[in-house]
Formats: structure tokens, sequence, C-alpha cells
């Protein structure tokens, strides 16, 4: 068994990563869509180079999930909360599509909602936040979609060749996030 229903939505579902998507994660990443959009393509990211970045993610303890179909266990992209600071109840969020066949459908947003309800409900944290590029439109009405608001900019820090571009800076409060799936689950203990 590959994948494992940790946090289970209507269409997907959050699995700890696997070290055996590495492959499947370099090419992804290598795709310059994707690498552009998540500070990642001057990286040379080799399968050897993926599999010791997911390592290190699980050795620090990162929660790092494979988003996987809940019909057919396909596996999708990836998310995860980055940078957890357990005594100011922070940490950052980032998530991405490889499988193109899965976009626009509603999948990113699920599995949005399903970490945001692990942050807020499992890990108790209270605000979770994320850099994203001016020019990444999808990504910000996805992340307006799930509640995150624009708090702040980076002004002209992402460079591509001789255009820069602001980083803006969303956040969401535990608070401003209105759960479904964990919080009904801990609705049916008490
Ligand atoms: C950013 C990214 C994750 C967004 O993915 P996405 O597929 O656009 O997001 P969603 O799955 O939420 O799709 C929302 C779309 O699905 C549609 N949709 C269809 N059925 C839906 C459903 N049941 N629920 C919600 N949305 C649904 C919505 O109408 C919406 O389409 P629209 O934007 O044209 O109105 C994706 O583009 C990606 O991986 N990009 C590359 C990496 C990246 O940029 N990561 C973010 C870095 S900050």
């Amino acid at each position: 068994m590959k994948y494992f229903k940790k946090l289970v939505g209507e269409k997907c579902y959050l699995s700890p990563i696997n070290l055996e998507d590495a492959p499947q994660y370099s090419e992804w990443l290598s795709n310059i869509d994707i690498g552009l959009s998540l500070e990642i393509f001057h990286t040379q990211l080799s399968v050897r180079k993926e599999e010791q970045i997911l390592q290190n993610m699980i050795d620090r303890n990162e929660y790092i999930f494979a988003i996987v179909d809940l019909t057919t266990n396909t596996l999708i992209g990836n998310c995860g909360l980055h940078n957890v600071h357990h005594i100011n109840g922070l940490a950052e969020f980032g998530i991405f599509l490889g499988n193109e066949e899965y976009r626009g459908k509603g999948y990113a947003k699920e599995a949005t909602n399903l970490i945001l309800d692990f942050g807020f409900n499992i890990l108790n944290l209270h605000a979770i936040h994320l850099r994203v590029y001016e020019f990444n439109k999808r990504a910000h009405k996805l992340y307006e979609s799930v509640g995150f608001k624009k708090t702040g900019l980076f002004r002209q820090a992402k460079a591509i060749g001789k255009k820069r571009y602001d980083v803006l800076i969303m956040d969401i409060l535990a608070d401003e996030y209105q759960g479904v799936y964990v919080r009904d689950k801990i609705d049916t203990m008490t």
C-alpha cells in the first residue's frame, strides 16, 4: 500500500509522502510552469536530490502530504505546512498540482481546506501564512477562495531574467477558518 488516507475529503485525500514518488516529483518540478511558480526551477532536481529533499522534510517533521485521487488512488500533487513554529502557532503553506488533468476541478481547493483543517484543529496553529508571486493568478484565486487574506508584500522580490515581481504575503487565522473535515470528526466524538 503506497498511500494512506490520513485526511479524507470528497474527491481527494492527503497521505504521508512516499519516497518512491521522488521521480514523479522531479519530473513535475522540472516543468517550467510549475518550477517558476515555486522558487525551484533554478535547482537541478535529480531524483537523488529530490529524495534527499523529501527525506529532510520528513526528518524535520514538516507536515508534507501527497494529494491523491480518492477514486483511483492516482497521485495528483503535493502540499504541506513548512517551518512550523509551535510556540507561536505559525506555519507556512505550500502546494502544487503536478498532474495537469486535475487542475481547475477543485482538487487544490479541497486539499488546501484539508490541510488548513489539520493545521488549525490538530496542530492547534494560530495562523497559517504563505508567499505567492504577483503573476500567479490561479494561486491567488485558490487562496482567496479558502479564506486567505493579503496582508503585505515584498516589493520586486522575485527575479526572472531582467524582470522583477512583487511577492505577496497572505495569511489566515484559526478563527477565520470554517473547517469541516477534522472538526466534523471531533464533533461526533463529543
Ligand atoms: C495553484 C494551483 C495549486 C491551483 O490549482 P487549481 O486547480 O487552479 O485550483 P482548484 O483545484 O481549486 O480549482 C479551482 C477551479 O476549479 C473549478 N471547480 C470545479 N469544480 C469545483 C469544485 N467542486 N470545487 C471547487 N472548485 C471547482 C473552480 O470553478 C475553479 O475554476 P476557476 O478558477 O476557473 O473558477 C495550481 O495551479 C498549481 O499547482 N500551480 C503550479 C504550482 C503553484 O503555482 N503553486 C502555488 C505556489 S504559491
